[in-house]
């Protein structure tokens, strides 16, 4: 089969579109003709060894231990292993397979069937492939860690990209007033998918203006853990999803402490836990319409190192999607 293949840390450069081994499932496993995949921050991490850490888990100090990348994924179920109880051959499905070894940008990947479901009926395979890793994120950041409740105000810092498309959807339809902040030509995209206030960061700081949230989820952007903490109400939670690293450590490591102090909640999510159960939340919503996957740009799979110098860039609008097999040529 074919495949981006990194058999070295570094910028985008290293990918290589080779020819390799199809693999073959275990019994837990299916085998997956992926017709999409996602670029994802977690996959630039990884390409580039950097931070360093990614080297530690899973692994390779001096070269990648995992030479495929790609955790989103959707495509057709193509083999099952014998232990595989819930999928068939031909079932169409989506998945994340960031703790599985990942390996979605090739023609074929295996995946434990715990880490994919359905694919939303509703969903092209380029649509379903934008949703597992970030959609996910954006919920268990809100749900889980935020503890989102109806009638709340809540912030997305960073909300135009990726995770912030599907933060922005996710926090509304738990009936919240949400502002977005954004940069000047996203304003209209953020409006688009229902945020009630949009600020410019351009022209506005959100630290600045007065006015304070119960609940504010940290995406991307600059601020420190004070400006998160006064632009607070007084039980008001801040959770870090993403942004820098010494910020993401910050959270993590003073966020507890910082807490207590103010009387206000202050923490990191770390990583998202992948599992099917909130693939199936984001199968409901997706095919409800209450959340819509927005794409910013879609690459063939050969160009997928043209993708990630897209999305190294920091200014995706939505997510970027990998197609590796078009509908028309799987005759759907
Ligand atoms: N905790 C987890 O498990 C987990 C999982 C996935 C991702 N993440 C993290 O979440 C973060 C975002 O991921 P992503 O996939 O959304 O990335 P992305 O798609 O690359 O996000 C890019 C977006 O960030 C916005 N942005 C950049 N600088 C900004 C600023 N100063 N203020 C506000 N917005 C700004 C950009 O908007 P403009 O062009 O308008 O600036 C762009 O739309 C990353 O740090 C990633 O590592 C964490």
């Amino acid at each position: 089969m074919k495949a981006i293949v990194n058999n070295e840390y570094g910028l985008p450069d290293v990918l290589k579109f080779e020819e390799v081994e199809t693999p073959t499932p275990k019994d837990n496993e299916v085998l997956i003709k992926v017709y999409a995949a996602a670029a994802n921050v977690g996959d630039w991490f990884f390409l580039t060894g950097k931070p360093f850490m990614v080297r530690l888990d899973p692994g390779g100090l001096r070269k990648p231990k995992t030479t495929i990348l790609g955790s989103d994924v959707a495509g057709r179920v193509e083999a099952v292993g014998k232990g595989v109880t819930q999928f068939q051959i031909g079932d169409d499905v989506y998945g994340d397979l960031s703790n599985s070894g990942l390996g979605a940008f090739a023609e074929y990947v295996t995946a434990p069937e715990n880490v994919i479901t359905h694919k939303p009926e509703n969903l092209s395979f380029a649509e379903a492939a934008a949703v597992p890793t970030s959609g996910v994120t954006a919920l268990q950041g809100i749900r889980d860690h935020g503890g989102i409740q109806p009638g709340q105000k809540v912030l997305i810092n960073g909300a135009s990209g990726g995770v912030g498309t599907f933060a922005v959807q996710i926090a509304k339809s738990y009936g919240t007033e949400v502002t977005a902040v954004c940069s000047t030509g996203k304003m209209e995209l953020v409006r688009s998918i229902g945020a009630d206030h949009v600020i410019d960061y351009n022209k506005e700081d959100f630290a600045q203006n007065g006015q304070l949230y119960d609940l504010i989820i940290g995406v991307n952007g600059t601020h420190s853990l004070s400006d998160y903490k006064q632009s607070l109400n007084p039980e008001g939670t801040y959770v870090c999803i993403g942004g820098t690293v010494p910020h993401i450590f910050q959270s993590m490591i003073l966020g507890p402490l910082m807490s207590k102090k103010a009387g206000k909640t202050i923490k990191g999510m770390g990583s998202v836990k992948i599992n099917q159960k909130d693939l199936i939340v984001m199968k409901t919503l997706l095919e409800a319409g209450t959340v819509v996957p927005v794409i910013d740009h879609c690459f063939p799979l050969n160009e997928t190192d043209e993708a990630f110098r897209y999305l190294g860039k920091g200014h995706a609008k939505g997510k970027v999607v990998i197609t590796v097999l078009q509908a028309n040529e799987a005759g759907i």
